[in-house]
């Protein structure tokens, strides 16, 4: 992964200073980059908290567990918003944090809902979130998603505020394209803009290609979200279950009944080649990922994905000739 440039010192209040990981700790896990020049230390993999929203009160209990699992395996990167569970996945966090404080200490993200762009409703919504975890600053904000209706200029100096007063480590934004990550840098004096969090994996990349490219000439830090496009990529669906219906949604135009069968043709020779090469499936879409740059963020609802996922992360990574020939794969070449 290529550590994002600084741009140019920055003044403010109780900066978070990078804290890499402690010598002699060589796991994958603790690999990660430092985000602007003296901004907190990003960690290579997180854990998404967005399912949290769609779960009955009686699955919580296996989401509480897969925290639990994740601080024990040593994954820092947790990622929430206060939209998801209109709040409960922050507090679902906190409880879990303040239960349990992690060691090495957890990297916490979570994000303005693109409903809240204006100036003053970024602020609440900062102390809402901050409440709710039960933090007084978190590593990273980002800005969900662009509103068309409030200008980014309005909502970035917002964002820098809060960091120049120390209540976020660094900032971001997240399913922003090309003109609006420019806009976005614009509106921005001392602070770097940290972090782009798009969806991104082998099969889900079009639009992520021109977004990457600008990231790395910039220092951003691609944020990967559905890296295993909703567990296919760790080889789900692929002997014929149906996704359900609500994974179809967010999975867009790849699941749906015209483009089904090409991506499980594509999967299935994919789990091949890692089979062949002797590393689970999800190792070959991660490792994909950090090739490119970005550092993934999965999401788990359960102990053992979780497992399987830090397994599959931090075992032998695949060579970069079984990385080409999934990329290639997966863009549908025949022959590779
Ligand atoms: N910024 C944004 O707009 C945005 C949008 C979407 C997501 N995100 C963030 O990114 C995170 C991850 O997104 P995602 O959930 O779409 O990512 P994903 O990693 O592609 O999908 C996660 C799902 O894959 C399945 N899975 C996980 N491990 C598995 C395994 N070992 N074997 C088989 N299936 C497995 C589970 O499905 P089941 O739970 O069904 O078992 C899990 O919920 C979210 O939680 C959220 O924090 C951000």
């Amino acid at each position: 992964m290529t550590p994002p440039a600084a741009r140019g010192p920055a003044k403010r209040a109780a900066r978070p200073r990078a804290t890499p990981p402690p010598l002699g700790d060589a796991t994958a896990l603790s690999a990660g980059v430092p985000l602007g020049k003296n901004g907190p230390w990003h960690p290579p993999l997180g854990l998404g908290l967005w399912s949290v929203g769609r779960w009955e009160p009686a699955d919580e209990v296996r989401t509480r567990a897969a925290i639990g699992r994740a601080f024990e395996r040593g994954l820092r990167w947790f990622d929430t918003a206060e939209v998801y569970g209109s709040g409960r996945s922050e507090r679902l966090l906190g409880d879990a944090l303040a239960a349990k404080p992690p060691a090495p200490p957890p990297f916490v993200v979570t994000k303005v809902s693109w409903e809240h762009l204006r100036p003053n409703q970024v602020r609440a919504a900062l102390t809402g979130s901050l409440q709710r975890l039960g933090r007084r600053s978190v590593d990273l904000f980002l800005v969900h998603a662009p509103d068309p209706r409030v200008p980014i200029a309005e909502t970035m100096p917002a964002l820098e505020a809060l960091w120049k007063e120390g209540r976020v480590g660094a900032i971001g934004v997240s399913n922003f394209g090309l003109a609006e990550l420019e806009a976005a840098r614009e509106a921005l004096q001392e602070a770097p803009l940290a972090v782009n969090q798009i969806r991104y994996n082998l099969f889900d990349r079009d639009d992520a290609t021109p977004i990457r490219d600008f990231c790395r000439r910039h220092g951003i830090l691609l944020e990967a979200y559905t890296p295993l496009l909703r567990g296919l990529l760790a080889g789900r669906y692929l002997d014929g279950a149906r996704a359900p219906p609500e994974v179809r949604r967010f999975t867009h135009r790849l699941l749906d009944d015209e483009s089904l069968p090409g991506v499980l043709a594509r999967a299935r020779r994919i789990r091949d080649v890692a089979k062949e090469a002797g590393v689970p499936m999800a190792a070959v879409a991660l490792h994909w990922l950090r090739e490119q740059g970005a550092a993934p963020l999965f999401g788990a609802s359960s102990p053992e994905q979780v497992d399987a996922i830090v397994d599959a992360f931090t075992g032998p990574p695949p060579s970069s000739e079984v990385l080409a020939r999934a990329d290639r794969i997966a863009l549908g070449d025949p022959d590779a």
